[in-house]
């Protein structure tokens, strides 16, 4: 029986790449501009990063993590996130000592053992950015109007940025405390998951589907009223800040993140176009990560945005495969043997050449160099080869002219879409 890939992780093939190549250049252009490097980490973790900075009581370390032991019996963990990684490999290569302002930026798959459904998979991409060292909300406003930035330049305006601030750990307790008790009021309506759930993480529960939970939540105390003084200065100034960037925006007190490490602002850029899987993007600041971690006690904040959504979102706008800029067909052992030695000088020269490789007859390689979409057809043949003449077609246009074959390269150069 043949091998299939595994349940919820995806190929991703030519035709389809190329958006995805398209999304990755992008994030690399737009996050430079704003002094972004790149980071890449393993994609292996020891378990323990991600249960001590996402959180044990989250969904993902309790029931997402793909975590097994090494032949060392080394308890390790496919990384479900971007951001415990950074932090270690901050951490790690004392990253801080060299600049005390640390912006990064990462892609790459990461793994996570959801239910597969459209926009949700187990193994997803995510480009991600943090910055790591400045606690002034105007970089909160800076990192989303990156963001905003990089949606506008794939050309995607069908989101909303929503925004909330969940407190510190001065004013989390108490809200925590005021909506675990009116959670306790309105138990019986709540899902076993939620009853579970209001005294593990009682914000869980704010952010629980089942539609009973919804309701049931609907009076639930707002986080935005319990914050202390200088998370309300906080994020007043981020909301200020948004504004005189003309950055739009909307708060969203309900909004709770998945992770444990957040605090203050966080955000997510939400969809109407898929379903109930409608961050595309999403994030906010883990100002006590770094230093639970062992790391020094530096501020943070940054975002991961989930490729798989956009490409779902870009399919009408789909970037189609490179043509090739010209097709050899050849008939003939002799004119195939010449084919091969064109072919290879017009790719040194930056074009995008193709030829048949099996002695097809003509009618066939015509009908690939159509399939392809090849820009220009050359056939050589015994002809061909003793006057050194040929018929350069254009395809496009379904003209000819006559060329000479030592002029071939020197033509192609700088006229293919490659070059
Ligand atoms: P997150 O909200 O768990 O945050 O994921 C960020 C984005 O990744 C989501 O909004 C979604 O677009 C995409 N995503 C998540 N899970 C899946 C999945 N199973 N299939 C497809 N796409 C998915 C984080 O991961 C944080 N590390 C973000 C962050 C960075 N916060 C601060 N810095």
């Amino acid at each position: 029986m043949a091998i299939n890939a595994i349940k919820g992780m995806n190929d991703i093939l030519p035709g389809d790449v190329e958006t995805w190549q398209f999304l990755e250049t992008a994030a690399r252009r737009v996050f430079g501009t704003y002094g972004f490097a790149e980071i890449r980490t393993p994609v292996v973790e020891k378990t323990d990063l991600f249960c001590r900075s996402i959180g044990e009581t989250t969904d993902i370390v309790e029931k997402e993590m793909y975590t097994f032991n090494d032949k060392s019996d080394n308890s390790l963990t496919l990384r479900p996130e971007g951001t415990a990684p950074v932090m270690r490999a901050f951490i790690q290569n004392r990253l801080h000592t060299l600049d005390p302002v640390n912006k990064l930026y990462y892609m790459g798959p990461m793994f996570r053992y959801e239910r597969p459904q459209k926009g949700r998979y187990r193994q997803f991409h995510q480009i991600g950015a943090e910055v790591i060292g400045v606690e002034s909300p105007l970089i909160d406003a800076q990192v989303l109007a990156m963001l905003h930035h990089y949606f506008c330049e794939i050309g995607i305006d069908a989101v909303q940025l929503q925004v909330n601030s969940l407190g510190c750990p001065e004013c989390r307790p108490g809200y925590r405390q005021a909506l675990t008790l009116f959670l306790e009021s309105r138990l019986t309506s709540l899902c076993t998951d939620c009853q579970r759930r209001y005294k593990t993480n009682p914000l869980r529960v704010l952010d629980c589907k089942v539609p009973g939970c919804k309701e049931a939540t609907k009076e639930a105390p707002s986080v935005l009223q319990h914050l202390c003084v200088s998370c309300e200065d906080h994020f007043s100034a981020v909301k200020e800040n948004l504004t005189a960037l003309d950055i739009p925006f909307a708060v969203n007190a309900r909004m709770v993140r998945g992770l444990d490490y957040y605090v203050r602002t966080t955000f997510e850029l939400v969809t109407d176009q898929l379903g109930s899987q409608n961050a595309v993007a999403a994030g906010g600041r883990y100002d006590g990560l770094v230093e639970s971690l062992d790391g020094p006690a530096l501020p943070g904040i940054g975002f991961a945005i989930g490729v798989e959504r956009l490409v779902l979102m870009k399919v009408s706008a789909k970037i189609s495969a490179p043509r090739p800029d010209i097709f050899l067909a050849s008939v003939g052992q002799e004119a195939t043997e010449k084919a091969f030695v064109l072919m290879s000088q017009l790719q040194r020269a930056g074009v995008r050449a193709e030829m048949d490789y099996q002695g097809k007859s003509l009618k066939a390689q015509m009908r690939r160099a159509n399939r392809l979409q090849a820009r220009y057809a050359l056939i050589l043949g015994e002809q061909e080869l003793q006057t050194g003449l040929a018929d350069l077609k254009d395809m496009d246009q379904s003209s000819q002219q006559q060329i000479k074959l030592g002029d071939l390269v020197g033509l192609m150069e700088g006229s293919g879409s490659s070059a």
